[in-house]
């Protein structure tokens, strides 16, 4: 019993590909799918170098792969550059003058910038890095809003063979110290200030406050975006528009090697101490180019737009190397979804004609909390895709994604992945695989994923047990910054031979994978391991939920009892009855064992700034006591003390 998760919920819908949309597919059907799947696997080195021919190399690799476990060296020999292949390789071909990013600022002004525009912004501030003393191999933290300069600062970098490691713009003077002073990086790109929410939030006045115990920082670089007064340091800080003037707009790109570390991420860390996930040049490049090409289908008329922020793997990925290797037109908004109100995002939609849209869980569980009418307000007839990241996407949430923003005409790809993988590795072809809400479907090619027990051995179909990766990908993460020993601890050692992704999942008799969330979240009640992703699905399918998390609290008969911590939709009130209808309805769809113990209400629950819910704190606050360990990822820390003053009857 303890070497698996049980299993519980069944879901029975499914939904066929549209044939209008496979007929215009680059994958059309399944069995084209499983054809290109299995060639991916028996002949890995043929399929991956086809892959990668589509994409520029100074030096041709001599070898597409060469194992060393548990590493992998991918395009052996080859040389390239990244930000050659998403700007120059487009310049000669009709893309020249292609939008490569639609910008929208939270206030309502916009930015167009071609291909060949951003590709002279990268150029001329490649020259400023070059000539404030970046080297090849050197690190420069970025930490800055969604403004088109973070891409162009990421892409630059690239350009000269720099290792940006991108901090995202919510973190505080203590989490930007930390990752400048692990990734010891030598120049810090900024803005004076970011807006968020119609608020100015000081970016360039917390670099100040981080940077004086940040000892190998010897420039910053300031992009001037909200125009409020910052300190300037003579010698040290530079205003981005000034020094862009003092260099040219001609920057040759620099061959580097394929393994070439590209960028370092610190991870969001729901748990314990944030870790820098390093991802090399050339496999990257080519996951990330084939995940957008056959994921969200990209043809060359698409306006493509990932609500994420490019400060984690998912705008790293699916905003800038992705989408722009592929040509494809981006848009980038500023600020929050729901300024100056909910109906923002579609507008944005409606605006700029936005044909694939990609979210995560928690952004459409607000967008139900907030009411069908703002969707319905807005013109969505040009979407075409809608895709989904970050947790397990309950069904619940699925189908009313289909329902209210595909008007059920577009297809839903649920698509799983970690910063570690660098780039999609579960998800629907939107062609070609059936879907079945609450479902990442199918391994994307090359990926050999597997559900199996502690001890390595395969689950039989609809065993809940450990999600892991049986062979090397190309942007699999190559080792944690300056711990490679934690890296082969934490992601080798777990499971004999093999990537250990750290979630819970289980493969239906059709093969298709369903997540069941982390397994450190696993509560194992009266001996039956449950994984939370399914208790809190079984919740947020009740009419009065909006949101729930669920943790184990120790327990001295039970071994551990079920606390839910549930969020409720707006016309809802908090009552004993409700609390008591709420576990019956969990005991209906799961089974009498699980009825939750304590049913707590709660305005909102703790998250980290990219939208997980920190069970951690959650299991501290359930357990009655303080909550430990690093809370400097945590997006509002007001929410603990509200929880802490909510009880259990
Ligand atoms: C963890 C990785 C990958 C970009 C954003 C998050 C969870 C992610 C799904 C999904 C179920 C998912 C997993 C994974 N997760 N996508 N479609 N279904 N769970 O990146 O912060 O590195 O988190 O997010 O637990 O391990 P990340």
């Amino acid at each position: 019993m303890s070497n698996s998760i049980e299993s519980l919920l069944k879901e029975s819908r499914v939904f066929p590909p549209d044939e209008e949309f496979s007929a215009h597919a680059h994958i059309r059907s399944l069995e084209q799918y499983r054809a290109l799947y299995e060639k991916s696997i028996h002949e890995p080195e043929a399929f991956w170098g086809e892959i990668a021919s589509s994409l520029h190399w100074f030096a041709e690799p001599r070898r597409v792969l060469e194992e060393d476990p548990p590493r992998a060296r991918w395009f052996v020999g080859g040389t390239t550059n990244i930000s050659y292949n998403c700007l120059d390789r487009h310049l000669p071909t009709l893309r020249r003058n292609k939008a490569a990013i639609l910008w929208e600022g939270e206030g309502g002004d916009t930015r167009v910038l071609t291909y060949q525009q951003l590709h002279r912004e990268t150029c001329r501030f490649a020259n400023v890095l070059r000539k404030l003393g970046v080297r090849a191999g050197d690190r420069v933290a970025i930490y800055m809003g969604m403004v088109p300069e973070i891409a162009v600062a990421m892409l630059a970098c690239a350009r000269i063979g720099a290792v940006h490691t991108v901090i995202f713009g919510g973190f505080a003077a203590e989490a930007v110290r930390d990752r400048v002073n692990d990734s010891k990086a030598s120049l810090i790109v900024t803005c004076d200030g970011a807006v968020r929410r119609g608020q100015l939030v000081p970016l360039k006045a917390v670099v100040d406050k981080a940077i004086v115990d940040c000892p190998t920082v010897r420039h910053t670089v300031v992009f001037k975006r909200t125009g409020e007064r910052v300190d300037m340091e003579p010698g040290r800080d530079h205003y981005w528009h000034e020094v862009i003037e003092a260099v040219g707009a001609s920057a040759p790109p620099l061959p580097v090697d394929s393994e070439h570390p590209l960028f370092i991420l610190y991870t969001s860390g729901t748990t314990g101490k944030p870790k820098g996930v390093v991802h090399t040049t050339g496999g990257y490049m080519v996951g990330t180019y084939v995940t957008s090409k056959y994921v969200f289908d990209l043809h060359e008329n698409d306006t493509y737009f990932c609500t994420a922020d490019v400060g984690w793997i998912t705008g790293h990925s699916y905003i800038v190397y992705g989408p722009l290797s592929n040509g494809a037109t981006v848009v980038m908004y500023e600020g929050a979804p729901n300024f100056p109100d909910p109906g923002r995002l579609w507008q944005i939609c409606e605006r700029w004609g936005v044909t694939i849209f990609y979210t995560a869980p928690t952004a459409i569980r607000a967008f139900m909390r907030w009411g069908e009418q703002w969707p319905m307000k807005a013109d969505l007839s040009s979407l075409r895709l809608l895709g989904s990241v970050g947790e397990p996407i309950n069904p619940e949430a699925w189908m009313w994604y289909q329902r209210v923003i595909g008007n059920a005409r577009c297809p839903v790809v649920d698509t799983w992945w970690q910063t570690e993988t660098g780039a999609i590795m579960i998800s629907p072809l939107p062609g070609a695989t059936p879907t079945k809400p609450g479902s990442a479907t199918l391994p994307f090619f090359g990926i050999e994923a597997e559900v199996v027990r502690r001890d390595g051995s395969r689950c039989a179909p609809n065993e809940g047990g450990f999600l892991v990766i049986r062979r090397p990908w190309p942007s699999m993460m190559r080792t944690i910054y300056g711990d490679d020993e934690r890296f082969q601890r934490q992601y080798f050692n777990e499971i004999a031979n093999v990537y250990f992704t750290g979630d819970g999942a289980r493969r239906d008799e059709d093969g298709y994978i369903w997540l069941m969330g982390r397994v450190d979240d696993v509560v194992n009640v009266s001996g039956h391991r449950l994984g939370t992703a399914e208790i809190e699905s079984a919740l947020v399918s009740h009419r009065a939920v909006a949101e729930a998390a669920v943790v184990g609290r120790p327990d001295e008969i039970k071994g551990q009892s079920l606390v839910c911590f549930v969020t409720l939709r707006p016309g809802n009130v908090a009552s004993k009855a409700l609390k008591t209808q709420l576990a019956e309805h969990v005991a209906q769809e799961i089974g009498r064992f699980a009825r939750p113990d304590a049913i707590r209400f709660a305005d909102a629950l703790p998250k980290t700034r990219s939208g997980k819910i920190m069970r951690r704190l959650l299991k501290d606050i359930a357990a009655g006591g303080d909550t430990k360990g690093d809370v400097t990822t945590l997006e509002d820390l007001s929410v603990l003390a509200t929880l802490r003053q909510s009880d259990d009857d």
